[in-house]
């Protein structure tokens, strides 16, 4: 029997990667934007559902975790992707900056999560993926980015906490730290760059995060767990 997914911020970069990776291995999706049902990428089918809605929003939480439950029965699996990233030094944030990522970055993941949660313990299963960011563990000078990896670094913090909450009903809660990944968050011209980011001399793929959201799938004896896919860079230092 095919699992149920909901994937956040699936209209571009990462979060599309992973609704195709899990479309192709069977899963049915629930795949939500603010705008992902004017993009081309995607098309509805019986084994995928679109829904339009700033995750920041409660009301977008309720109608994604209730499209999954009304079209597909259930929920298996939680991939809380959708973000922004502002660098910036950090008394340049504005507080429309401030209020603009505790939105989307933790409301989105408070209240996407507090819903599947609440579908997934009714049955005793499932798992949440988070897609966070390797600079919560590793600074890099010249990427001044404090006010994200507050809510980037909490979010990791309670992984490790829903994990340990979660583990007595069969929940997993897993985070994955990304690395620099060529998306329509990177404009081309800065790819030059960004790629000295990694030891590996080259920017990650959107595909392979969706690797590791597999295989974290497959991982049953994994939670709790800040998987980095980041080509090596967090592992030390590098010229
Ligand atoms: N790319 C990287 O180097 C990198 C590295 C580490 C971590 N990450 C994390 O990976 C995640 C995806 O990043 P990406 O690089 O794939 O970015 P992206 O290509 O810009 O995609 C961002 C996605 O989030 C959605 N989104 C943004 N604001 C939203 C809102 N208020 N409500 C609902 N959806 C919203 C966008 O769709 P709409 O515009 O249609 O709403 C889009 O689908 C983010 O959490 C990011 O922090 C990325």
């Amino acid at each position: 029997m095919s699992k149920t997914a909901i994937v956040t911020g699936a209209s571009s970069g990462i979060g599309l990667a992973i609704a195709r990776a899990l479309l192709e291995n069977d899963y049915r999706v629930v795949a939500t934007s603010r705008r992902i049902s004017q993009g081309r990428e995607l098309r509805p089918s019986p084994r995928l559902v679109l829904v339009d809605g700033d995750v920041g929003a409660r009301a977008t939480a309720e109608r994604v975790v209730e499209a999954a439950v009304s079209s597909f029965g259930g929920l298996d699996l939680l991939v809380n992707n959708a973000g922004i990233f502002l660098s910036k030094p950090f008394t340049e944030y504005t507080a429309s900056d401030y209020d603009q990522l505790l939105s989307t970055n933790l409301s989105g993941f408070f209240h996407m999560t507090q819903l599947a949660l609440g579908v997934m313990d009714r049955v005793e299963h499932g798992h949440v993926v988070n897609i966070g960011t390797s600079l919560s563990q590793q600074p890099v000078a010249g990427v001044p980015s404090a006010l994200p990896i507050l809510i980037k670094g909490g979010i990791e913090a309670a992984t490790r906490s829903l994990a340990i909450e979660y583990a007595p009903r069969r929940i997993r809660v897993n985070t994955i730290a990304a690395g620099v990944i060529d998306t329509p968050m990177h404009a081309p011209e800065q790819h030059d760059a960004l790629r000295h980011l990694s030891p590996t001399g080259r920017l990650g793929t959107a595909a392979e995060v969706a690797d590791a959201v597999l295989f974290l799938e497959r991982a049953g004896f994994v939670s709790g767990e800040i998987l980095h896919v980041d080509g090596g860079a967090h592992a030390g230092k590098w010229a």
